[in-house]
């Protein structure tokens, strides 16, 4: 079986675009690996959240990803700062880290240009502790994006500098794992390119049915098809990409020979879309407002989901000790 760990951003509200994206795919992904799911939430202070909003954010993303159906159960579920050997490792494979590397990653360029005022030591090295969220585990593979690639390049070269350095095979070189289902790219409804939330354009998961609506009667179209069976315009393919996610496919195949025969009613479209998406998201919805009232079960998810993940983290903390030379007399 293989390990597989992915971190999860403890900032902003999942939306549709992360289900398609990637959730739908840890749901299968959960059946047949040995997954470590976290949230990173050390990874959140280098844009320095006030500790009311770091502990909301946590508890929010956790409990969005319970609700989506990611399975204590299958799945070893925890918060970074629950295992306190992520940071000694850190610390250790920091010293086989180098500035200029660091320094050229895009993201850390990215983040330096737009924020010159906040260029810390902890985003400079943020390679360096998503690198130990991979090799602690001593994971095969890690599902990643395209923003990723890089971050997951770095572990791949720490982890294979570790090995020469000590002459071990302790870390195995981590792959991004490819989805055996289709991970669909959803797009905004403005017309502008992928659903996302910093493009302002995303429907969450667990939004409420009134705003859904509202979001989804404001998108963007046009004046209408005029020739039988013509090639949709983007905004107008966009709508049907989502429809094409979340709604029985009649209702799909409904309205696009509507399209074609130049008989849409744009408004009709956007009503059923708008329920569909509803419909989607509802159970989602219910089992979030449950889960996250629930102190109780987040509390005993994150516990056990801890002490299952220091434990896998201590055995390989234990062997780089050793390798090092920290030994006890
Ligand atoms: N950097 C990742 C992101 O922004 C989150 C992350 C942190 C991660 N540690 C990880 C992802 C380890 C995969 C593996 O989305």
């Amino acid at each position: 079986m293989n390990t597989v760990v992915s971190g999860i951003r403890s900032t902003g509200n999942l939306h549709l675009g992360n289900y398609f994206g990637a959730i739908k795919n840890f749901l299968q992904m959960q059946n047949d690996n040995n997954c470590f799911f976290f949230i990173a939430d050390w990874h959140s202070l280098t844009t320095h959240p006030t500790p009311a909003d770091l502990h909301v954010n946590v508890k929010q993303v956790l409990s969005e990803y319970l609700a989506c159906g990611i399975d204590p159960e299958k799945a070893t579920i925890y918060v970074q700062s629950d295992v306190p050997e992520i940071p000694e490792l850190y610390l250790l494979m920091n010293m086989n880290s180098y500035l200029g590397e660091l320094e050229r990653t895009t993201s850390f360029k990215d983040k330096a240009r737009k924020s010159p005022e906040n260029v810390n030591a902890g985003l400079l090295t943020y390679p360096v502790l998503m690198a130990v969220d991979i090799l602690i585990h001593k994971a095969q593979y890690v599902p990643v994006g395209k923003d990723q690639e890089q971050n997951l390049e770095m572990a791949r070269k720490f982890a294979k500098r570790f090995n020469n350095i000590y002459g071990s095979e302790t870390f195995p070189i981590p792959k991004s794992y490819s989805f055996t289902g289709e991970s669909v790219k959803l797009p905004g409804l403005d017309g502008a390119g992928k659903m996302g939330k910093s493009e302002g354009n995303a429907i969450g998961l667990v939004e409420d049915p009134k705003s859904i609506r509202k979001k989804v009667m404001k998108a963007v179209t046009d004046s209408g098809p005029t020739q039988m069976n013509q090639e949709k315009p983007e905004v107008i393919q966009n709508i049907f990409s989502l429809m094409d996610v979340v709604s029985p496919k009649d209702t799909y195949d409904f309205f696009n020979n509507k399209y074609n025969n130049c008989e849409i009613r744009y408004g009709d479209l956007k009503k059923q879309l708008a329920e569909d998406i509803i419909n989607f998201t509802s159970p989602i919805r219910e089992r979030f407002l449950d889960i996250y009232q629930n102190e109780a079960y987040l509390r005993k998810v994150t516990q056990e989901g801890a002490e299952k993940a220091r434990e896998s983290a201590a055995k390989t903390l234990a062997e780089v000790r050793h390798l090092i030379g920290f030994r006890k007399f």
